[in-house]
C-alpha cells in the first residue's frame, strides 16, 4: 500500500510542478533578469559550449528566456563533436536545432580545431580557449556571455575546461563591461528529477541573493524536446529519457561568475 501512495504522490507532484511551469509560459514570471528596473537593456549574448547538443540538452529555458526577451544571441560551440566520427553531421544538427530555439542560424558557429577535439581523455587548452571566445567576443560586441560551471553539469571535462576558459578571460579582463553567468549543476537526484527540481532550483534562488543567482523556468519546455530531436545522430532511447527526466529541460539556475 505504501508503494501505491509514494508512487501517486510522485506523480501528482509532477504534474503539478508542470502545471507550474505551463503557468508561468501563459504569464510570464516577473523575472528581474537583465532587465534593469524595467527598462529592456538588449545584450548581446554568447553562449558558449562544447560539444553540438549541449544547447538542447542543458541550456533551452535560457535559450527560451534571452530570445523571447528580444536579446540577441550567439552561439559558440568548440567542436563538432567528433568523438564518434559523426562531427560533419552533428555540426548540421546544431544549426537544425537553432530553428527551433529560434536563434537565427547564422549566429551559431561550430569549431573544429586539431586541439580541441571532443573525448573525455582530451585536455583542452585554456589559454587557447580563452583567445578563441575573447576573438568571437569581440566580433560581436558580446557584454554578456553565459557557460558550464566548474563541474559542467555532466562533469565532462572538455564542459570543464570551456568553464575554465570563459573564467580566464573574466580574471583577465575585469576592467571591460562583459558580465559572465554560469549554469549551476545540480546532485543527481535534483537532475534527474524533471519538473520537480524548479521547487529547489527557485527555493535556492530565494535563498541566495538576487542579483548573483538566476532562476529561469523554461518557458515552452516542449522546445527541448523537438530541439533535441534535431540532433537525429544523437536521439537514441536514453536520450530521449534524458530530455523528459532531467531537470535542465524545465529549469536553469544562473550564478553570476564574480
Ligand atoms: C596553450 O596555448 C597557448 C596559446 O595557444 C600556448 O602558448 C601554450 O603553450 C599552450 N599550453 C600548453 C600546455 O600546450
Ligand atoms: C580566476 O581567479 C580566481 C580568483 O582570483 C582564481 O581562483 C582562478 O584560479 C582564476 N582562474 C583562471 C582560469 O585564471
Amino acid at each position: 500500500m505504501a508503494w501505491i501512495l509514494t508512487i501517486s504522490s510522485l506523480i501528482l507532484i509532477w504534474i503539478s510542478s508542470l502545471c507550474k511551469i505551463f503557468q508561468a509560459s501563459w504569464s510570464p514570471m516577473k523575472n528581474s533578469f537583465l532587465t534593469n528596473g524595467g527598462a529592456l537593456q538588449k545584450r548581446n549574448v554568447l553562449l558558449v559550449i562544447a560539444h553540438p547538443d549541449d544547447e538542447s540538452m542543458f541550456f533551452t529555458p535560457t535559450i527560451g528566456y534571452l530570445t523571447s526577451r528580444g536579446h540577441n544571441i550567439h552561439i559558440l560551440c568548440l567542436s563538432i563533436g567528433n568523438a564518434d566520427g559523426k562531427g560533419s553531421t552533428r555540426k548540421l544538427e546544431l544549426h537544425q536545432a537553432c530553428t527551433i530555439l529560434k536563434v537565427p542560424v547564422q549566429n551559431a558557429k561550430v569549431l573544429d580545431h586539431p586541439d580541441l577535439q571532443d573525448g573525455f581523455g582530451k585536455v583542452w587548452n585554456h589559454t587557447l580557449l580563452a583567445k578563441i571566445i575573447e576573438d568571437e567576443m569581440i566580433s560581436h560586441g558580446i557584454n554578456l556571455i553565459i557557460t558550464f560551471d566548474d563541474h559542467g553539469v555532466s562533469g565532462h571535462c572538455n564542459h570543464r575546461d570551456v568553464h575554465f576558459g570563459v573564467r580566464k578571460i573574466l580574471n583577465e579582463t575585469s576592467k571591460v563591461h562583459v558580465e559572465g553567468w554560469e549554469l549551476v549543476s545540480t546532485n543527481i537526484f535534483r537532475k534527474y528529477s524533471g519538473p520537480i527540481d524548479i521547487w529547489c532550483s527557485i527555493l535556492y534562488a530565494m535563498w541566495h541573493h538576487r542579483g548573483l543567482i538566476q532562476c529561469l523556468l523554461n518557458e515552452h519546455p516542449e522546445r527541448s524536446y523537438f530541439a533535441m530531436a534535431q540532433h537525429l545522430s544523437q536521439w537514441v532511447w536514453f536520450r530521449k529519457l534524458f530530455v523528459a527526466l532531467s531537470s535542465y529541460t524545465y529549469v536553469n539556475t544562473l550564478r553570476k561568475m564574480t
